[in-house]
Parts: structure tokens; sequence; C-alpha cells
């Protein structure tokens, strides 16, 4: 092949790399650093691409989502940020009672519209933020149900960019967790039930003004920061110790919902980290019971 056309190949399989992007903006709790490079790629040849880069430069990569359920910490973080946000990881089609959706849909939109169009499966998730990517990956979820209920099977991607299909049992899914591994959510089936509309939207209605009511969600936060202990819940543990209100900096916990460390005008990572780890020292202390963080930490 002659030079030119070797150039012009290496060009177009370039990854669209940018340096430098600040999270803060992307994330729910509004602070952290930047990403030394970050990539949304428009397609799958792209994300390819991008996989290839960090294995070549050796670096590690991390998906961000809708940033709802993520603390960044100040400063800059080194590796590959991989935001799917693109259009092509964004679709959403229906067929009888199954949906297939992209990664990068917004949940909480998902299971409105689907709850309203009297689908049923995904009201349990009203309110709840992020993207389906990261739900799949975390089995997001509440007291109502998970993500995981309603997952027929998943398309990965694997970080040497091999993309394989797994049925929700391969999933392994429980209580925030799935067996993903470090592949990369690419879409998922979610197999729902046809109900009656007015008694889907009820019940999403219901669980909505749930957590409307229980939970600090003009704030900004990351959602409940620690898993519930078995047989336990961790924000009740929180909330008997007598940790609500306790602050560092300008960080501190909720006085609405212990599980839930508010982010206020000014608040650094770090902040928030203190706030956090003195929140589990106190906790393990006073009951011998030691909180297992439920947010990613970046
Ligand atoms: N409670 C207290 N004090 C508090 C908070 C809660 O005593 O400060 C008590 C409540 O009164 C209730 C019990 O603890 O009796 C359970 O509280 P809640 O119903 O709020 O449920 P949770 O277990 O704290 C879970 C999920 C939430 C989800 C809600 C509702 C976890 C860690 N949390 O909260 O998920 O929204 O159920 O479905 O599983 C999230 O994951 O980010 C999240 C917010």
């Amino acid at each position: 092949m002659c030079g030119r056309w070797q150039t012009a190949l290496s060009i177009a399989c370039e990854p669209l790399i940018q340096s430098d992007v600040a999270l803060a903006g992307r994330t729910w709790f509004r602070l952290g650093g930047s990403a030394q490079n970050f990539c949304a790629p428009n397609d799958v040849a792209e994300l390819r691409n991008a996989l290839h880069w960090a294995r070549s430069k050796n670096v590690p990569v991390r998906v961000l989502g809708g940033g709802a359920n993520l603390l960044v910490r100040d400063g800059s973080l080194g590796g590959l940020v991989i935001s799917l946000s693109q259009p092509a990881f964004c679709g959403v089609s229906f067929d009888g009672d199954r949906v297939k959706v992209g990664a990068g849909v917004d949940l909480m939109h998902l299971s409105r519209d689907c709850s309203y169009d009297g689908l049923a499966g995904l009201e349990c998730l009203a309110g709840i933020p992020g993207t389906v990517g990261g739900a799949i990956a975390m089995n997001a979820g509440g007291r109502f149900g998970s993500i995981g209920d309603t997952v027929e099977r998943v398309r990965l991607i694997d970080r040497a960019g091999v993309i394989v299909d797994r049925d929700s049992r391969d999933m392994c899914f429980a209580y925030r967790q799935s067996a993903l591994e470090d592949r990369i959510v690419l879409e998922a089936v979610l197999k729902l039930r046809q109900e009656p509309v007015d008694e889907v939207k009820r019940r999403y209605q219901d669980n909505w003004r749930f957590k409307k009511d229980s939970q600090p969600l003009a704030a900004h936060s990351a959602g409940c920061i620690f898993k519930n202990p078995e047989g336990d819940v961790a924000g009740r543990l929180i909330d008997r110790a007598g940790l609500k209100g306790f602050s560092r900096g300008r960080a501190r916990v909720s006085e609405i919902h212990g599980n839930f460390i508010v982010a206020d005008e000014g608040a650094t990572a770090s902040d928030v980290l203190e706030v956090l780890e003195y929140v589990r020292e106190t906790v393990l202390k006073k009951t011998g019971v030691r909180l297992e963080t439920e947010i990613d930490v970046w």
C-alpha cells in the first residue's frame, strides 16, 4: 500500500480523544477533577479504537454513565474515561413487551416512558438516575426491585474489543452487583409485561412519591453512599449513630436520609471523602458493622 493511503488509514483509526475534560458537570455531585483523556465514541468502531488506544498505552479505562453513583476525586484523573452518550449508544426500540435499549439511555426517562405506556417492570426504578449501562453494571434498584429483574440479555464489549452476548443468568445479578467484570455494556433487551396503563402509572407515581418524601433530591449527592448490610439498613444505622448533619468542609450527612452525603456549593471531593470515612468509622465503632461503599470513587 502506498504511503499516502497508509497515512489516511491511520488517521481514520485514531480515536477522538480529548485532553483535560472537566468531569464535575457530568456527575450528580457536581464536583471533582478532570479526565486526562476523554472519549465519547460515535459508534462501536470508534469505541474499539479507543479501547485499543488505552491498551497500547497500558492505561486503565473507566466508563462514565450518568455520573449519578460516582465521586470523582479532586485533581487530574489518569487513564481514559469513555462516555457512551452519542446517539449510536442511545437507541430504544420496542417489540411487544420487550424493549431493546442502548447503554447510554437515560434510566429515569426509560422507566417513566415504559410505565406511562403500560409496560410494567421498570416502575420500581422511578426517579433512579443514571444510564442503562451503569444501572446494569451495578444492578441499580431500590426497595421495590432492581433492573436485573427485567434483563433478558445483554450485549457487552470486552477491553480487547470483542463483543459477546450474555443472558440474564450469566450476569449473576445480585444486590447492587453483576458479573460484568471489566466488560462494557453496549445494549440490553429488557423483558417487561403489558398491564393496564393506569395500574402501572399509579405504581410508578407511588414509588416516585416515596423517593421524593424520603430522600434529599433537591441537593447535590450520589444517592445512597453505602450498600445496606445484610439484615439491616445503612441509613438507619447512620441515623441511630447520631450522624445526620455531620459535616466536613462543605459536605454533610443529609438531615433527611442518613445514607446520603450532600455537597453544598464549593464542596470538594476531599470533603465528601472525609465525611464518608468518618461515618464508616463511627458506625463500625458503635455497631460493629463495617459499611461497604455503594458509589464508585475514581
Ligand atoms: N431510615 C432511618 N433513617 C434514615 C434513613 C432510613 O431510620 O435516615 C429507615 C427508614 O425509616 C426505613 C428504612 O430505614 O424504615 C429503610 O429506608 P428506605 O426506605 O429509605 O430504604 P433504603 O434501604 O435506605 C433503598 C435504596 C435506595 C432506594 C430506596 C427506595 C440502598 C442502599 N438504597 O434505600 O437507593 O432509593 O431503597 O427504593 O439499597 C441508591 O441506591 O442510591 C438509593 C438511593
